[in-house]
């Protein structure tokens, strides 16, 4: 139990924008701090720390709190566990009540593993610089390879003797038990040896150092045994979420804006010692999803450094789509055939290392095209090939625009049409397209199996939401005063008639969503027609006439002139079941509810298209936090109506 009085010197001590710092690359603009929220994924940041106030909370997700919830939440920590890492965090001595019996039994797997970690890294550090074989053996193997004494000490390098259980059997006099240890991967089950045992270990920090894990390098020149050994899973070791090497690149790779990604223990380090520190790998994995999205926390920028062998290219091939579908950018460069970015940093000069890194990095289309045609170039059939794979990544992104951009640099590097890499590209799409798309993180939209392909492909939203605005206020001139009927289902699924005048049916359309119009002369116009209709209960366009302004006045008479044309494309209906006795008043109906539809997914389709423009010209915080805000309005709206329009029924 830890005193109220210790939560309170606690709560009184911790600086919010420090401890979620540790996790979250915090941009400060006025009195608070954004970042890309750590608990769901997203590409603009819309999570907000608020000093003054000690709280965080994302706009996209939702979650909140002080402190002591953002350990719990994010470190799985239970209440007590996140007091006291706060509590030593920041110095605050607390005194705990019974911590004894009661306590001991309860302490999480968790605590455990992280406790008995950081005891078994100590204990390798030692053997690696106090023990006779750790400076023989392995210090010197680290030195030959070129790793200065500083670096072995900031990635607390350390080494585990050929004895098949020293460690198990220090950790045993220490009171530690079997079970715990094999648990945690550091004693093996069938044996009981030690699982490094004879090698050189790596030890893996999560993102604020605290140790999850080893990897262990063999000492041997045995072929039979494996080069390198890594911890399995544990109550804290989540392999495919863990980046070796994130917690001393973190800094670094926000500095940077871009995040090196290899593929080996070595190669961190070397590079880090060359000075290239916004450097992380897989290691021990192949690479996974989770571990890019925990890259996409400091970065949106991603340059893959792979091996120059097959195997090399084609696990970059694999990152390459990987990384591409999570909205990132990639960028690759090629290391010459045998070497590996640590071999490459040891052969040659920083100076070298910084020029290579800058001049070989290439975008993923030329990498692919430079390994795809590299044979192919004269065959047209492979050539083919080639370009239909390159397509297929460009396929992965998820941003429409950013597509449409590599496409383009496509078809002028290959000389082929936009036109035809669009068509290969749309194959790949649609074979993909399943029910559900991803709309945008965390919303599952439905989408129609069938899109039919209108002509508003071939405008802009602003010309169609001109069109839009104007067919409303042309039906409510024209029709405004036409009854309505329809039927709509009760809480029973049964069905009522209800008539409304046409013009009331719009208004009401319009305002249960707080929809208004874009253009300044249909808003107006929109005004009057609902100011008359208030008070007449009646649209009277003659009336109307007497109080426009000379222009609207010419304005109006043309839409009162125009005919509309019935569109085959108005089909759906909402909630809204047509009597159909009189074809006409179905189609008329149709019309008009379609029209209010249309000009409902415009306008939202125009709001987030004016959002996103805000967001690239680099709001500030308060900006950015409002803008957050009427982003995910509209989006909840634009899904909102894509619902909408599904559960339109028509009855023929
Ligand atoms: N790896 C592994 N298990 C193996 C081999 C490799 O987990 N049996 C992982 C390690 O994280 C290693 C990375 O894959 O760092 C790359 O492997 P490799 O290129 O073979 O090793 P290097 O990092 O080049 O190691 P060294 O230079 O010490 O040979
Ligand atoms: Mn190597």
């Amino acid at each position: 139990m830890i005193r109220k009085e210790d939560i309170a010197r606690i709560l009184d001590a911790v600086r919010i924008e420090e401890v979620v710092g540790d996790f979250v690359t915090l941009k400060k603009k006025g009195a608070n701090m954004f970042g890309l929220c750590p608990f769901h994924n997203e590409k603009t940041p819309s999570f907000t720390v608020a000093p003054v106030k000690g709280i965080y909370k994302c706009f996209g997700c939702g979650k909140a709190g002080n402190a002591v919830n953002f350990m719990m939440e994010h470190e799985h920590y239970t209440y007590p566990e996140a007091l006291r890492y706060l509590a030593r965090k920041y110095g605050v001595d607390i005194v705990e009540e019974e911590a004894d019996e009661e306590y001991e039994l309860k302490r999480s797997e968790e605590e455990q593993a992280f406790f008995v970690h950081e005891f078994a890294q100590k204990w390798f550090i030692s053997q690696l610089w106090e023990s006779k074989q750790g400076q023989t053996v392995a210090l010197s193997y680290f030195r030959e390879r070129g790793f200065s004494d500083a670096t072995i000490h900031k990635f607390q390098l350390g080494y585990s003797p050929e004895e098949y259980d020293a460690f198990f059997k220090h950790a045993q006099k220490q009171g530690f038990k079997e079970d715990v240890l094999i648990k945690n991967g550091l004693v093996t089950e069938e044996r009981k040896n030690d699982r490094f045992r004879a090698r050189v270990i790596f030890p893996i920090h999560s993102a604020s150092g605290r140790v999850l894990a080893f990897g262990g390098r063999t000492m041997r020149s045995d072929k039979n045994i494996a080069k390198y050994l890594n911890s399995p899973e544990t109550p804290i070791y989540r392999k495919s979420e863990v980046l070796y090497g994130i917690y001393f690149a973190k800094n670094a790779i926000h500095k940077e804006n871009v995040c090196y990604l290899t593929e080996g223990y070595t190669d961190v380090i070397s590079l880090h010692q060359a000075g290239v520190e916004n450097v992380v790998s897989s290691s021990g994995t192949s690479l996974t999803i989770g571990q890019i999205k925990s890259i996409r926390r400091f970065t949106p920028n991603i340059t893959i450094l792979f091996d120059g062998d097959s195997a090399g290219i084609k696990a970059s091939f694999r990152a390459i789509d990987m990384i591409l579908s999570e909205g990132m950018n990639v960028r690759v460069v090629l290391f010459p055939e045998g070497e590996d970015p640590d071999s490459f940093a040891r052969n040659h000069s920083s100076a070298e290392l910084l020029q290579y890194l800058k001049e070989e990095s290439s975008s993923f289309i030329i990498f692919k095209a430079e390994n795809l045609l590299k044979d192919a170039e004269s065959d047209p059939v492979e050539r083919a090939t080639a370009i239909r794979d390159i397509v297929a990544s460009i396929a992965a992104v998820p941003d429409p625009i950013t597509r449409s951009e590599f496409i383009k640099d496509c078809s002028r590097r290959f000389d082929i049409t936009e036109k035809d890499l669009v068509f290969e590209m749309n194959k790949v799409l649609r074979s993909k397209a399943t029910q559900k798309i991803r709309q945008e993180d965390g919303f599952e939209v439905d989408i129609p199996q069938e899109k039919k392909e209108t002509p508003s492909l071939l405008r802009n939203t602003n010309e169609l939401l001109d069109d839009a605005e104007k067919k409303l206020i042309q039906l409510i001139l024209n029709y405004g005063n036409t009854d309505i009927k329809y039927f709509e289902k009760n809480e029973d699924a049964r069905l009522i008639e209800k008539s409304i005048k046409t013009a009331d049916f719009i208004f009401n359309q319009l305002e249960e969503e707080e929809l208004e119009f874009r253009d300044a002369s249909n808003i107006h116009l929109l005004e009057l027609c609902k100011k008359q209709f208030n008070e007449d209960g009646k649209i009277d366009t003659a009336l109307l006439f007497h109080i426009l302004s000379p222009d609207l006045v010419s304005y109006v008479a043309d839409l009162m002139d125009e005919q509309y044309v019935l569109s085959p494309n108005w089909e759906i209906m909402h909630r809204v079941y047509v009597q159909h006795k009189d074809n006409n008043a179905h189609i008329f109906m149709a019309v008009v509810d379609g029209s209010v539809l249309e000009f409902k997914r415009l306008i939202v389709r125009h709001h987030i298209d004016e959002i996103n423009k805000k967001f690239e010209q680099k709001p500030n915080n308060e900006e950015m936090s409002n803008l957050l805000l009427e982003f995910y309005k509209w989006k909840n709206l634009e899904v909102k109506i894509n619902k909408d329009q599904l559960n339109r029924v028509i009855i023929k």
